[in-house]
């Protein structure tokens, strides 16, 4: 298999992103890449901030992501298709369901290196890294996540909250 390149991935990926099936092709070079997490690692810079815009157009945002111990990112949607692939550490996912007036957790799911999974527009989920390790993967959005409109949902009540910076550090549970 060709060694992984990201500035190829981007490219590859924003072609993807404006087909007519772009959920899905954007799903299988997720896939494809991400059989070999090790050459994703090997071959992706340092980024001093956890999470770091790769790149981003109205059609695709493609973003490095890393969570580390101690923090659980509170419950929130994207609006658009995430598709996440982890080639460090793991992800626990959570899942929920916004139900009458509180916020049902419905399951969850460990992402590990070469782990790919989808998330649709009104998805809902919580993330921490696993194992007390940071966790980093590759967070591909079909659309452009820093101006979409997306809600964080508080974690007992449901109740959905503007996805702020604001809102976020009131939310974010530190368990560390
Ligand atoms: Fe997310």
């Amino acid at each position: 298999m060709a060694q992984f390149n990201l500035d190829n991935f981007i490219q590859e990926l924003r072609a993807a992103a404006v087909a007519d099936d772009a959920v899905k092709r954007v799903r299988q070079l997720m896939t494809e890449a991400f059989r070999s997490p090790e050459s994703i690692r090997s071959a992706m810079p340092h980024y001093d901030n956890d999470d770091e815009v790769l790149f981003e157009d109205d059609s695709v945002s493609i973003w490095f992501v890393r969570f580390v111990p101690g923090l659980h990112v509170p419950p929130h949607d994207h609006q658009t298709t995430a598709t996440i692939g982890v080639f460090e550490g793991a992800e626990d996912n959570h899942f929920y369901l916004c139900e009458a007036d509180r916020l049902v957790h419905k399951s969850s799911r460990r992402v590990g290196p070469g782990d790919v999974i989808a998330l649709k527009p009104d998805g809902i989920h919580s993330v921490e890294a696993a194992d007390g390790a940071q966790s980093c993967g590759i967070h591909v959005y079909l659309a452009k996540l820093t101006t979409i409109e997306r809600s964080l949902f508080d974690w007992d009540s449901g109740q959905a909250r503007p996805y702020t910076d604001e809102n976020y550090e009131q939310m974010k549970r530190v368990t560390a």
